[in-house]
């Protein structure tokens, strides 16, 4: 299974395929999404900033993950589910549960666990890698310049990730490392070199309470919703 998603993924590339990846954390935004026809569905750690009031990713934890994960795995028939594993619990039996949980694959930031990171492989779970700004151990976010991420890409490629988010990385630097591997890459912030794009789906409608400078909504569901409460609550 993993070996043939992962040819799967590397002809995509190959056929210039656009991978779209949108992010959900429940039931009936994730069925919105896979109707529409979003190709990868990623229930992110941005949980923790996006959904649960909390100031980052860090406090997000496997038990938000795998509650997360159930709901969205209600909503989704046709897309592909990826659940990040939380850096701080990253191990084979967690990525296990969230595959228990209704996860196809699992994403990974770094390369701090690539023994592990080739453990999930081997044991049948497909893996996607995340480069570049990495919300779980990167201090602050902020646009990634260092070269070694083209080695940390290609590291990944042979641990066997059938495909790797670019966050926040120079596009320069990210059109490089897109060029080293035949896995595709997927950005967030990294410039339209990447293979496809994957961003917060609150963001891109404007559901945020705070989102980044470089993503352009499409709809302002905040107001849209405030028009119709106040709407509502007048006599
Ligand atoms: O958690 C998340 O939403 C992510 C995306 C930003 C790629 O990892």
């Amino acid at each position: 299974m993993e070996k043939n998603l992962n040819k799967l993924y590397k002809a995509k590339k190959a056929a210039r395929h656009k991978l779209i990846m949108l992010t959900a954390y429940d039931c009936p935004l994730a069925n919105i999404l896979d109707e529409a026809g979003v190709e990868i569905i990623l229930v992110g750690d941005s949980l923790g900033n996006v959904i649960l009031g909390h100031q980052d990713t860090h406090r997000v934890s496997m038990a938000d993950m795998i509650h997360h994960t159930r709901a969205v795995a209600q909503g989704v028939k046709r897309a592909m589910l990826v659940s990040d594993v939380p850096y701080r619990a990253a191990s084979l039996k967690n990525a296990r549960r969230l595959v228990a949980a209704g996860a196809q694959a699992v994403k990974i930031e770094g390369t701090r666990d690539l023994r592990l990171i080739k453990q999930i492989i081997r044991a049948g779970i497909p893996v996607m890698g995340h480069l570049g700004y990495l919300p779980q151990s990167s201090a602050k976010p902020g646009l990634q310049r260092s070269e070694t991420i083209v080695e940390q890409a290609r590291q990944l490629e042979q641990a066997g990730v059938f495909a790797l988010v670019l966050e926040l990385v120079e596009p320069k630097l990210a059109q490089k490392v897109t060029k080293a591997v035949k896995i595709p890459t997927i950005g967030i912030g990294s410039g339209k070199e990447c293979d496809g794009q994957v961003l917060v789906t609150y963001d891109l409608l404007g559901l945020s309470c705070w989102s980044p400078k470089f993503v352009k909504k499409i709809l302002d569901l905040r107001a849209l919703i405030s028009k119709a409460i106040k709407k509502y609550l007048a006599p």
